[in-house]
């Protein structure tokens, strides 16, 4: 039961952003000079789809990891700024409504964590539907990648600006179901479910996920930290 609500809630992303895709299609906000490239578009988001159900059986058990491969396959390189984009792109037209947009700092260094892609992907796109529901109209949510120096860890840090949360919550935001108080007051809508499935899937990638917000500036950051990463030349 508890993985069928996990289900519904990373299938129902991707989905509602083929129709916001196509809605503009249909009315007319894309150009016709660039439908082509938006229905290529569409399509390669089912097919993400597709994908994710496949991925999301291993969420089932993600510590199964044998048990599951014969349905996900084996681990394969995840570039990270192309799964940063991707996730971005569903999140376009919800963003658009609310003034909002999502900024990728440096969409160039290819960034690559072994891993499931598809999967990757959720982590990015529940931060992003987190970030366009409880900031600010017309803020800008901005995804900065950067190896830390200390570390020699790749750390993305996802920005934005608006509701947040008390320090003593800012662990258990990730508990399965639980949703911060100023959160649920100002957005009815909501599971507690992201969150969590966003840290299930990082602990997958040897990663981990943590949350900061300051009330003085109302500022809330993500920031995942990825221990083995690698850098490839531009494919
Ligand atoms: N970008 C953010 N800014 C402020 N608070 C956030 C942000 N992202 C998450 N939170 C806090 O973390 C809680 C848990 O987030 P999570 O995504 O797990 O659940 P949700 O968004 O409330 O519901 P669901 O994701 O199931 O629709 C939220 O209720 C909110 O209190
Ligand atoms: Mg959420």
């Amino acid at each position: 039961m508890q993985f069928l609500s996990l289900f519904v809630h990373q299938i129902i992303n991707p989905l509602n952003g083929v129709i916001g895709t196509i809605d503009n299609l249909i009315d007319g906000t894309t150009p016709p000079k660039k439908r082509g490239a938006k229905l290529a578009e569409v399509r390669a988001q089912l097919e993400h789809a597709i994908d994710l159900i496949r991925n999301l059986a291993y969420l089932s058990s993600v510590t199964d990891v044998e048990k599951n491969s014969a349905i996900v396959g084996r681990p394969q390189p995840c570039v990270i700024p192309e799964l940063i984009i991707q996730a971005a792109q569903y999140y376009q037209s919800a963003g658009l409504k609310r003034g909002m947009r999502i900024e990728l700092s440096d969409p160039k260094t290819q960034y690559v964590v072994d891993g499931y892609p598809a999967l990757l992907r959720q982590v990015f796109m529940n931060l992003f539907e987190n970030s366009l529901k409880y900031s600010d109209e017309g803020s800008v949510v901005t995804i900065t990648p950067n190896v830390q120096q200390k570390t020699g860890h790749l750390i993305i840090e996802v920005e934005s600006f608006g509701v947040g949360f008390t320090f003593s919550e800012r662990e258990r935001i990730f508990e399965l179901r639980y949703r911060g108080q100023e959160a649920r007051n100002a957005v009815a809508a909501g599971a507690g479910l992201g969150l969590y499935i966003a840290r299930q899937v990082m602990n997958a990638h040897n990663g981990i996920v943590e949350a900061e917000y300051s009330s003085k500036t109302r500022r809330t950051l993500f920031r995942l930290r990825f221990p083995n990463f690698r850098i490839a030349e531009r494919l």
